[in-house]
């Protein structure tokens, strides 16, 4: 198996220690552990138990492999949703850290046939588990124009979303990604722009996935199992799903809950992002659930 370290370049590690670090005497949920960057990063900083979930299989049996020589770290095939019934399942009930970076890691962008890139030729599938529900390609070829239009505005900003609706509904069936991004080039009539099919990727994938749905979801079930004094810690990469968090930590702040840790989301620095040009985009916020007595 490849070195996972070389797969996904995890952000913001020396920020998600740093503020993880008073919950290092409890169990840490990593509930997006990916390829297991930031798990590897919390141990070796002194995280004394560590519980490694991911929904996508390809990454569990990933972790699994890449910490089966460590005792303190177990891994999980679950969703970040089920936080609580994953817990139990390992003899917990609560957690003092739970962090989540949210989002798809270089892995699954990397592999063509996880569909999730528009660089790469590949099955329309952008599933993070692709044992369960369906391929991006159902809302490809089948959505309506109206509601194709509204899911790339809701979900991907896409100013453009009516005509790359048309576009697509015009040419359909897309049998591959390629397929998919040329016709939504051509729907930007041959104006420059760097990456015509971005946003419509990340409308596709947000809506597959029901990923802002499972923000909510999981900050909500995080905030049941986290102990007196415990952290959260999220990482958002877009705007829509920035927004979820900020506005639930606001909430929780004014309902008394705990504090907000973070004024500001924290970003990478210059030196993070030319290392790793997806640190651009990447905005940390933390919580703390007020302490005892
Ligand atoms: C940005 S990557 C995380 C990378 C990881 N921090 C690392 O250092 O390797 C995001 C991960 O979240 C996972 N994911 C997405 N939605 C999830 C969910 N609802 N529950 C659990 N994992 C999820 C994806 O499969 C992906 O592996």
């Amino acid at each position: 198996m490849n070195d996972p370290s070389n797969l996904h370049e995890p952000v913001l590690v020396q920020t998600v220690v740093e503020t993880m670090a008073p919950c290092f005497h409890g169990l840490v949920v990593d509930g997006t552990a990916g390829l297991g960057g930031h798990t590897e990063a919390l141990v070796n900083a002194g995280a004394h138990r560590l519980l490694a979930i991911d929904i996508d299989p390809e990454a569990v049996q990933r972790l699994s492999e890449r910490f089966k020589e460590n005792p303190r770290v177990s891994v999980a095939h679950a969703s970040y949703t089920e936080i609580c019934a994953t817990l139990r399942s390992h003899q917990q009930d609560h957690a003092q850290g739970v962090l989540l970076d949210l989002g798809v890691s270089s892995l699954q962008l990397n592999k063509a046939s996880r569909g999730f890139s528009f660089q790469r030729d590949g099955p329309i599938d952008m599933r993070f588990n692709a044992t369960g529900g369906r391929p991006a390609a159902d809302l490809v070829n089948r959505l309506p124009e109206p509601a194709m239009a509204d899911l790339l505005r809701e979900f991907g900003d896409e100013r453009r979303a009516r005509a790359i609706a048309r576009q697509i509904v015009r040419d359909r069936p897309h049998r591959s990604t390629m397929e998919l991004a040329t016709s939504i080039r051509a729907a930007f009539g041959g104006r420059t722009r760097i990456n015509p099919a971005t946003r419509t990727f990340q409308a596709l994938r947000i809506a597959t996935n029901g990923e802002l749905q499972a923000i909510e979801n999981g900050l909500s079930a995080a905030s049941t199992v986290l102990s007196a004094g415990g952290r959260l810690v999220v990482i958002a990469f877009h705007s829509l799903e920035d927004r979820i968090v900020k506005n639930i930590f606001r909430t929780w702040a004014r309902e008394g809950v705990g504090q907000i840790l973070t004024s500001r989301p924290i970003q990478a620095n210059v030196s993070e992002v030319r290392k790793n040009p997806r640190a651009r985009s990447a905005r940390l916020r933390a919580f703390e659930m007020l302490g005892e007595g």
